[in-house]
């Protein structure tokens, strides 16, 4: 492994460090007014939820490495402490990415980016019509973790309205991750999608009480063929298959039919570990469990 002393490090060396280790990060669309009323438009990554109640935001506008100086989003807080974040989703991410240039102050990135500015209603900045969901929010505080180039600058931000696009939502109401469609900004030029096969579910642990990695039989634990994410799987199961259990799964054809093949192989172990992982990855967990425990 290397090391890196984040005193001793160039700052552009520990930006890239960062951005290509803390991701995927979403996106704040973030607009803002200036005191003449002039709309900012700009994406921030150093953005998060932190709390719902109050629905807490945070995102940072930080002071430039190269020169020390401050984003126009950041003094538009300053001046006017309102601002809508708008969520990025894959159909917005060009015209979001396109809005990070750099124009002079008071240049309106809501027309150079080819978006439409919409009112919102318990504040002044307005609200991209495009996006999927917009948070009207008031800015509770702002804390500036240093004075120098590459500062954070944190936005603390808390909603006062949120305004949803229904086609997002399944049929219970609730979002969507494949229709909302959200992008993740990454390290360098890197951005990732956030529907489709890159979407995949974990059971909550909170639902069960798992026995833990640490209770599995050690030819379970200490296998060569299962992952750490095999593993986590059958950690997850609130108890052990006893006997019975076991020779109630081999009673079905599926596994005995396997497991006279897998007598005859010289690799049994293998076989048979490779045919668990294929059960976990079909979610059948407890069964995995039942075919590696099988002879105990
Ligand atoms: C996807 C994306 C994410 C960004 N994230 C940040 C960020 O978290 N903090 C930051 O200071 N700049 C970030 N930038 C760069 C700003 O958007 C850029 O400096 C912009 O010009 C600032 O605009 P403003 O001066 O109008 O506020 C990001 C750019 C892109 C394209």
């Amino acid at each position: 492994m290397l090391k890196f002393d984040p005193k001793k490090t160039p700052i552009p060396k520990l930006h890239h460090l960062l951005l290509g280790s803390v991701a995927p990060r979403p996106i704040a669309f973030a607009s803002t007014i200036d005191r003449e009323g002039n709309p900012n438009l700009s994406p921030f990554s150093f953005y998060n939820a932190f709390g719902v109640n109050p629905t807490t935001l945070i995102f940072s506008p930080s002071r430039r490495g190269r020169d020390n100086t401050t984003k126009h989003t950041y003094d538009n807080i300053k001046e006017i402490p309102e601002v809508v974040i708008n969520a990025v989703n894959y159909n917005l991410v060009q015209q979001a990415s396109l809005s990070s240039t750099e124009y002079p102050q008071g240049v309106n990135e809501f027309i150079k980016s080819g978006l439409t500015a919409m009112a919102s209603e318990t504040i002044r900045p307005y609200r991209v019509k495009e996006s999927p969901v917009q948070f009207e929010c008031k800015v509770r505080e702002v804390i500036e973790t240093g004075t120098d180039g590459g500062a954070g600058n944190l936005i603390i931000c808390e909603i006062m309205m949120i305004h949803l696009d229904e086609k997002i939502l399944d049929p219970s109401g609730n979002i969507d991750p494949h229709k909302i469609d959200l992008v993740g900004r990454m390290g360098g030029d890197y951005y990732c999608r956030t529907s489709g096969d890159n979407v995949f579910t974990v059971e909550k642990p909170l639902q069960r009480l798992g026995i833990g990695i640490d209770q599995l039989p050690d030819k379970i634990k200490f296998s060569k063929y299962l992952s750490g994410n095999d593993l986590g799987k059958l950690g997850n199961i609130e108890s052990l298959p006893n006997k019975e259990e076991i020779r109630k799964a081999f009673d079905s054809n599926e596994f005995s039919k396997k497991l006279d093949g897998f007598s005859q192989s010289r690799n049994q172990e293998k076989e048979i570990h490779l045919f668990a992982k294929e059960l976990l990855e079909s979610g059948r967990v407890f069964e995995a469990l039942c075919v590696l425990m099988e002879g105990d």
